[in-house]
């Protein structure tokens, strides 16, 4: 299965990814968390994509696209992958199809998730993260066992700079401008399905497998 999560910044396309991963064995690859880890190495690449990213704008495509190309090339993706913020420009979707055009590959489902701007801003700044491993976390819809600390490694929890007001309005006008294009064009190739992600994450992640399975990808 190579699949796309896309939708609206915090919907909960990497809760219901990590959660498809964990059952599935499919790596979950997310640029944004791609790029956090080159800011942890202190480059100057990462200072620059640290200015950027918490402006609330994207990062230039070149460079997306060429993170993740190499990371497609591990071990890990060569039996499937679950797209996690990739791609978010129409020009990214065309270099992801030239990229996996070469390996006899293609998207075979994008998964677009759509909730009120009401419930998504609740989200994001109720989210923590794991600092170590990356799992998402909310104060008060998925709180760990000890507040602050992550249940999977024990790792501190943190807050995403992005996650400030000013921040998520930048994050959203990018979606409208940059990345709402990119559903036309997947809907015409005939693989986008809509998700109603408004819900609990129980409700919402048996709708993921029913999406799946009704185009063959799941048993
Ligand atoms: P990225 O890290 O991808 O952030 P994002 O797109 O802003 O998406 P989010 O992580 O905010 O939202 P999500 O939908 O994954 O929500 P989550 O599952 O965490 O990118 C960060 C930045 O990197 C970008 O702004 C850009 O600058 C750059 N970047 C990344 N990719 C790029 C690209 N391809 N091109 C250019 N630049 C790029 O859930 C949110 C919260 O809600 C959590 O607390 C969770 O616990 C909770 N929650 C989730 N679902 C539910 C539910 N159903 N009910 C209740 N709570 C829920």
């Amino acid at each position: 299965m190579n699949l796309v999560f896309i939708g609206k910044q915090g919907v909960g396309k990497g809760t219901y990814a990590q959660k498809l991963s964990a059952e599935h064995g499919l790596p979950q690859i997310s640029t944004g968390e791609l790029l956090r880890e080159e800011i942890k190495t202190g480059s100057d690449l990462g200072k620059k994509v640290e200015e950027i990213i918490n402006r609330g704008e994207l990062v230039s495509d070149e460079l997306v696209a060429e993170m993740l190309k190499s990371r497609l090339s591990l071990d890990d993706a060569q039996k499937g992958f679950i797209l996690d913020g990739f791609p978010r420009t129409v020009n990214q979707a065309k270099a992801l199809d030239a990229l996996l055009e070469k390996s006899g590959k293609k998207i075979q489902a994008v998964l677009n998730f759509v909730a009120p701007d009401s419930v998504l801003l609740e989200r994001l700044t109720g989210r923590r993260t794991c600092k170590k491993c990356g799992t998402i976390y909310h104060t008060k819809n998925m709180p760990p066992k000890k507040e602050g600390i992550c249940d999977k490694c024990g790792s501190e929890l943190y807050q995403r700079d992005d996650d400030k007001e000013q921040a998520i309005k930048k994050r959203w006008q990018a979606y409208e401008e940059q990345t709402k294009p990119v559903l036309e064009y997947y809907r015409k190739q005939g693989k986008l399905e809509e998700i109603d992600a408004s819900k609990e994450v129980s409700e919402i992640y048996p709708k993921i497998g029913e999406a799946l399975s009704k185009r063959g990808l799941l048993g």
